[in-house]
This record gives structure tokens, sequence and C-alpha cells, in this order.
């Protein structure tokens, strides 16, 4: 398991106007798939972009004690060689995947189609995560659970298949982890494996599987959802992946510039796959000035330039059908919220219990800590935006990078400062936020 580091607070106060032009880290979710499916590929993968962040770097290590060829090649760059659909070695040792679930569950559907066991284990943030329903379709496929923790948590020793059976499943929660663990085991099945999702999730592994040369097929299921079928036993042959930049992670100065006066900056590269941009859409009801400026296309996942201008925001109400196209971004929502006039409602925020932290109780805390009037029903989380943020308040982090981060930006324009309890675990998905934020203008100290 992981240690807990040394904490490190850090302030962030309002200050001038953000300006410059940036390119924030590749996109954590598609850099965990390149590593995985790479592996799982013949020949050689080589990667441009890579989040060279704490949680892809587990992935990274991972996949090599699990029998890949992964080597840094520049920086950023990776070249993976994989062992092929079902190849993958027993690892010597328990796998650690620091803070990350994405790399932890994707790597436990990957094992599950191998006739391997390998022992799955994290930080204590990691360690209270849910796992049952991760390995609930596996077991469907053949794996078994040989040995976890209280509630099927980590440490969790998994049991490859030595048959695995195609499935059908249906993911209880619209979940992209689900969804790609069943999928990756469902590689080394003879036959179809179909996922069906109520409400469609981040489609990477999809479009990944298929630019590796799987035969996949996704249909629209009912109003939101999505049927995803995948054929088993596939010969995936190594390919080359550039991630762009990542739009979770462009989030954090997006929202900065918006609420900090005169503010213009530029994000470079920012992938702009439908499922990830609710964010964007969210902003624009609320008011931003947020322009696409150049949209191109790379390895099938899209991307543009954004430039985003400081802007009065008004309350919204959030639909709870938007919610897995921006399950990451709530807390910088909320934030962005604060300092819109009026309410905002985001509706049907139930996922954001189970993630790094409890999100919706911390984001409350977050506010409430710092003089915003916020209140959570049932699901819901409702902030009442005054236009102006209070401040003066610390901030507790719960090891989760993305309080950390909106909390920070939350200070560049608060009446008095914002404190945060904890920096050091921005280096899972975001290693260069504090000194990208100061280059574009911000009060970080
Ligand atoms: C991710 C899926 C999401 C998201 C996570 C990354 C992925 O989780 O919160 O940060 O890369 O598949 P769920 O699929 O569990 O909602």
């Amino acid at each position: 398991m992981t240690s807990c580091s040394a904490l490190k607070p850090l302030s962030a106060r309002a200050g001038s106007a953000l300006k410059g032009r940036v390119r924030v880290p590749g996109d954590k979710s598609m850099s965990h798939r390149a590593l995985i499916i790479g592996a799982l590929a013949v020949g050689e993968t080589r990667i441009d972009g890579l989040l060279e962040g704490e949680d892809v770097l587990n992935t990274a290590k991972a996949m090599r004690a699990l029998g890949a060829a992964v080597e840094r090649t520049g920086p950023g760059a990776w070249s993976v060689r994989g062992v092929g659909v079902g190849g993958l070695a027993e690892p010597a040792g328990a796998l650690d995947f620091g803070n990350s679930g994405t790399g932890c569950r994707l790597v436990m559907g990957a094992v599950a189609g191998c006739p391997i066991t390998a022992t799955f284990d994290g930080d204590a943030s990691l360690r209270k995560r849910p796992m049952r329903r991760i390995v609930d379709p596996l077991e469907k496929i053949g794996a078994r659970v040989r040995a976890a923790a209280e509630g099927g948590r980590l440490p969790l020793t998994l049991e490859g298949a030595r048959d695995p059976m195609p499935i059908v499943y249906r993911t209880p929660v619209a979940s992209a982890q689900i969804k790609s663990a069943a999928l990756l085991a469902g590689l080394a099945a003879p036959g179809v494996t179909t996922v069906i999702e109520a409400e469609a999730s981040r489609d990477h592994t999809e479009l990944m599987l298929r630019h590796f040369g799987a035969d996949i097929t996704i249909e629209a299921e009912g109003a939101h959802g999505r049927r995803i079928s995948l054929t088993g036993q596939p010969e995936l042959c190594g390919a080359p992946v550039a991630v762009p930049a990542d739009p979770s992670s462009a989030a954090f100065p997006l929202v900065a510039a918006l609420i900090v006066p005169g503010s213009d900056i530029t994000l470079a590269d920012v992938m702009t796959n439908p499922l990830r941009t609710g964010l964007f859409t969210t902003l624009r009801e609320m008011g931003a000035d947020i322009r696409e400026t150049g949209s191109r296309g790379d390895a099938g996942e899209p991307m543009a330039e954004f430039r985003v201008r400081a802007s009065h925001l008004t309350g919204v109400e959030v639909p709870p059908e938007r919610a897995p196209a921006m399950i990451d971004e709530y807390i910088v929502l909320a934030v962005a919220a604060a300092y819109a006039r009026g309410t905002t409602v985001m509706r049907g925020l139930q996922e954001l219990r189970v993630k790094e932290s409890d999100r919706l109780a911390a984001t409350a805390a977050m506010l409430s800590a710092n003089g915003v009037e916020v209140g959570i029903s049932g699901d819901d989380l409702i902030v009442h935006g005054k236009g102006i943020v209070p401040g003066g308040g610390i901030v507790e982090t719960h090891m989760d990078h993305r309080l950390a981060m909106s909390a920070l930006v939350m200070g560049l324009a608060s009446q008095r400062p914002v404190g945060v309890d904890d920096t050091s675990f921005i280096a899972t998905s975001f290693p260069d936020f504090v000194p990208m934020m100061r280059g574009l203008g911000a009060e970080l100290s």
C-alpha cells in the first residue's frame, strides 16, 4: 500500500487577470487505456502525450509486472510491446494502484480474462472504494475472488478465468469503469460480449479497441443508453496513440479564467469527445464566454482549442442525465456556481459519493467553509451563488486531487484567501498544476 506522504498545504489569493496559452497534460482515461490495451496487443504501441501522473505511472508499472515491455522513450513518449489477448503473466507481487480507481478496475478486467492470479491494492482512499460492482461481471465471465477485505474491497486477490465465457451484462450504474472492465475481460472469451448501459458513459475503451483492430459495435439503447458488442479473441495489433489534453484537467484553468476579472486564456488540444464535455455545455448555459477556435481529430477522438474569457455567470439547473459526461467536473462546477448569480441545482450526483472522496459532502464542506450558501437534498447539490465568495477557509482535501485543485481555483477570486490542507494528491492527475497556474498569473503560495 502507498504510504501517506507529508501534507503539503497551499493558499490561493485574488490577484491580476489570468493570461496566456497552455496545454494541460494528456487525458487520464486515454492514458490508462493506451497502456492496458497496448499490453494486450501484439507488436509495438507508441504513445505520445501520455499523462505522466502518479495514477498512470502505477498502471504502467502494473502492465510491466503482468509481462508487457513498457518503456519511457522521452517526455510523454512511451513504447509498449504487448503479450496478446489472454497472454498476461502472473505478477510476482501485489499490484499497487495508489489512488487510482480507473487503473485498478480496468486492469482487473484485463486480468480476469487470463489464467493467472493477481492481488490488487491501493492507498487509503482506494481501499475505501467499492469493488463489488467491478467483480460482478468478471465473475460471470469466469473469474473468482480468492480474498478481499471487508465488503469486497482492496486488497483483493482475483483469479482470472481459465475458460472465459462471453456475457450479456447490463451495468447497474452509468460507469465507464464497469463497462470497460467487462469489455477487457470479454476480449479473451470466444463469441460476443455485450454490455448494455442505460446512460452512455465515456467510450474511450470502445474507440481505442476499434483503433487496435477489434470488431466492436455501438448501438443506441433507449433514450440515453448504449449497447456495445465486442467479438472476442481478436488479434489486437499495436497502434500509435496520440493523447489529447484532458478536458477534466482543462476544467481548472477554464473555470479560473471565467471567475478572475479581465482574464483571457487559451487551452490547446483539449479532447472534445461528447461524452466528456458536459461541463462546457453547462458553463455555456450559465453565460460563459468559451469559444472553440479550431477542431480536429486524431485516433478516433476529436479535439479543439478553447479561448476562455472572464464572464458574468448565472445559476442553472443541471439535469441528472448529463452526469456521466461531467462526472469528474462537479466540484469545479460548484466553484463556478458560487461565483454565479442565482441558484445552481446539480441533480443526480449519487456516484460522487464513491469517488476519490465523498465528493458530494466534501464539495458542500469546501463551499460552506468559505462562506458560500450550499445544501444537499437527496442526491442533488444546490449552490446559492451571490457573485462573490468571502473565502477565508481551509479546505480539507481527503486525498482527492480534484478537491484540492477546485479549492485553489476558488481562492483566485475570493475576498480572502482560500487554503487547502494538502496538495500532494494533485500529482496523481496534473503534476504541473501549480506552476502552470502560476504561469497564467495565479497567486498560489
Ligand atoms: C473513468 C470513469 C469515471 C471517472 C474516472 C475515470 C474512466 O468513473 O470518474 O475519473 O477513465 O473510465 P466511473 O466510470 O466509475 O463513473
